[in-house]
């Protein structure tokens, strides 16, 4: 774990502690906002340094405190090192995952570079689900709290083009709703939201209609909503949910023509974490 930043620590006791993955931009640092008030302490986690500490410094001026810490969620062991060292010193009240990664299969190519299937798979499903295990644990021994991943429609859709960012959302998100199964006789509640578009950083690489596109502040307030409400799952817009029962229930050889002439295409992605 790369030390970022410790912000002033807290005073006064919390009532909520917030670890947020991905907090360094787009829907992550719009929830560290939604969610800034006095008595949270919110622990910003992301790669880039710069960014999560802009986050850090808004937050305190609502009043909140703040820590912010550069960890990158493919490396799967120092994530859960620095959440069990995490845990231990302020133990977490509220869990969301919104780190992820959105890539293409660059056209011309015929399947997705397998390297890069390897890191979306980490940071999409397989980093969150095992730090989440560890999380759902501790929280049921001291009695209870919440846990949210920030999954995507992609999740129930072949997406031809994305077939690495479809699998693990859709790993993510049978994951999630099991999860809640099990966890909420033990007052652990488990959250997937499964957002369409939202205009952010990663929908911003992508070329042509984004249709129903929400800003990352009403996506922040739906999913404050929707763990409040201590809901298993929540679709918006909500013309997704109405598209995810319809590829549901077509014939797949149907369902696939129809993907197939999607057109869209994505600009590539920096593949390091750049600091601007
Ligand atoms: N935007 C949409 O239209 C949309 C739609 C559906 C679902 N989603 C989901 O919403 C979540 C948030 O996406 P967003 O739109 O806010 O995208 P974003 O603005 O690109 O933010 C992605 C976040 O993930 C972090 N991240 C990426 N790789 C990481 C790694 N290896 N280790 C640690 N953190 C890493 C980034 O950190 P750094 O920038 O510091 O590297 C950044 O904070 C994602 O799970 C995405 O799949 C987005």
């Amino acid at each position: 774990m790369k030390f970022c930043v410790l912000m002033k620590q807290a005073a006064i006791i919390p009532h909520k502690t917030i670890l947020i993955t991905g907090a360094s931009s787009g829907i992550g640092a719009a929830l560290a906002q939604h969610y800034a008030q006095t008595h949270t302490h919110l622990i910003l986690w992301g790669r880039s340094q710069k960014r999560l500490s802009q986050v850090a410094q808004s937050v305190e001026k609502k009043g909140a405190t703040a820590e912010c810490h550069s960890i990158d969620l493919t490396n799967i062991d120092e994530a859960l090192t620095a959440l069990r060292n995490q845990d231990s010193l302020t133990p977490i009240t509220h869990f969301i995952f919104a780190a992820g990664l959105g890539d293409m299969r660059k056209e011309g190519e015929l399947a997705e570079e397998p390297s890069l299937v390897t890191e979306l798979c980490l940071v999409n499903f397989t980093t969150p689900a095992t730090l989440a295990t560890e999380m759902a644990n501790r929280m049921a021994t001291r009695g209870g709290g919440a846990i949210a991943f920030i999954g995507s429609v992609a999740a129930f859709h072949d997406l031809p083009m994305s077939t690495a960012y479809s699998g693990s959302k859709a790993g993510l998100a049978r994951f999630s709703t099991a999860l809640h199964a099990a966890m909420s006789p033990h007052k652990v509640y488990v959250t997937l939201i499964s957002p369409g578009y939202v205009d952010t950083p990663m929908s911003q690489r992508l070329s042509g209609k984004l249709p129903f596109l929400i800003s990352p502040q009403k996506a922040a307030q739906k999913i404050h909503r929707a763990i409040s409400r201590r809901k298993a799952h929540l679709i918006f817009p909500w013309p997704f949910a109405f598209f995810a029962f319809l590829e549901g229930h077509l014939p797949r050889p149907v369902v696939h023509r129809i993907l197939r002439l999607s057109t869209m295409q994505q600009t590539p992605r920096k593949t390091e974490c750049s600091d601007t």
